[in-house]
């Protein structure tokens, strides 16, 4: 039996690249999936249905069950038509996955609205558009859920070129520790995900070495990891923030030190005192 036999899962943007991936592991794992997916280009521009159509195909194709959705997640409307698809077809939702991605980089002194609008409205605004009405479904239905919400490196860490993707990527890591707080009370567990994989988001970035490099980017690779959450052998966990890529699996984790406390009532430091507490090593974090 499939680790996500009778489970539905909604994955977004899984006409290509990662989500594709997630799509066929996961069918393959025996869930029906919903394939949402605009099907534009890289820098969200266009639509159509072939990509989401694609996918749907290769999954009958090996015996899975999948129905198609070409919605916009970036509206309100669109997270709505989601959540309308999957329950005329399946019944009910018990995982989603929020993948679907746009990227418009440019040097921040370079970076005009059409480049940050669009790229905080996909990511960031698109996971709170799926992902509400998709929660409100989860907690009265009483069977719990799983959210896996895909952020980056680039927002987690940072990265040249990407203030407007990082900004997005980072508010959706914000985000998810907060609904993974909220979750609990209704066994709805949430996840944050940094991949890195050679699709065409990152063909063109370079970095990926040579061929056999290449192969272990390939997005599939990322997969096994969703999965995994999303299925009851994570059950006991959430609220967990993890690297996946080039068969590295790491967890991520934003950290504070003891620092040094002030011991006087006022809790005020000098500027002078803080320098001195910085030189000894006591308040930064090792490198
Ligand atoms: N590839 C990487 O190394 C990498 C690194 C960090 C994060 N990510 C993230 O992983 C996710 C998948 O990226 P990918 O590399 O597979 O790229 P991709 O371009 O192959 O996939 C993104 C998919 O999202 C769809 N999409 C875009 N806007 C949409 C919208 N408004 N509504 C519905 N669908 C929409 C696209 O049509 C596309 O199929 C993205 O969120 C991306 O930011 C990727």
């Amino acid at each position: 039996m499939g680790l996500l036999e009778g489970k539905v899962v909604v994955i977004t943007g899984a006409g290509g690249g990662i989500g594709r991936e997630h799509a066929l592991a996961m069918a393959g794992e025996g869930a029906a999936i919903v394939v949402n997916d605009l099907g534009g280009a890289r820098d969200g521009t266009g639509g159509g249905a072939s990509m989401a159509d694609e996918t749907v195909d290769l999954i009958k194709q090996a015996g899975g069950e999948a129905v198609a959705n070409y919605d916009n997640v970036a509206t309100v409307e669109g997270g709505q038509g989601i959540l309308r698809t999957a329950l005329e077809a399946f019944e009910q939702v018990d995982v989603l996955v929020n993948n679907a991605g746009i990227l418009r980089d440019k040097s921040f002194s370079n970076t005009t609205e059409d480049l940050w609008d669009p790229v905080i409205a996909v990511h960031l605004k698109g996971t709170y558009c799926v992902t509400h009405p998709v929660y409100n479904h989860m907690k009265e239905r009483g069977a719990g859920g799983v959210i896996i919400n895909t952020s980056s490196t680039s927002g987690l860490n940072g990265n040249f070129g990407q203030c407007n993707y990082g900004a997005a990527k980072a508010g959706i890591a914000g985000f998810s520790r907060c609904l993974a707080i909220e979750g609990k009370k209704y066994d709805i567990r949430v996840f944050v995900l940094a991949p890195v994989a050679l699709t065409r988001l990152t063909e063109d970035l370079g970095g990926f070495g040579n061929d056999e490099m290449k192969e272990r980017m390939n997005p599939a690779a990322v997969s096994p990891l969703v999965t995994y959450l999303a299925s009851d052998l994570a059950k006991d966990m959430t609220g967990k923030t993890f690297f996946c890529g080039g068969g590295r699996i790491a967890e991520m984790k934003v950290v504070t030190n003891t620092g040094v406390t002030k011991s006087d009532a006022s809790a005020l430091w000098t500027p002078e005192e803080i320098a001195g507490h910085m030189k000894a090593g006591e308040i930064l974090l090792p490198e």
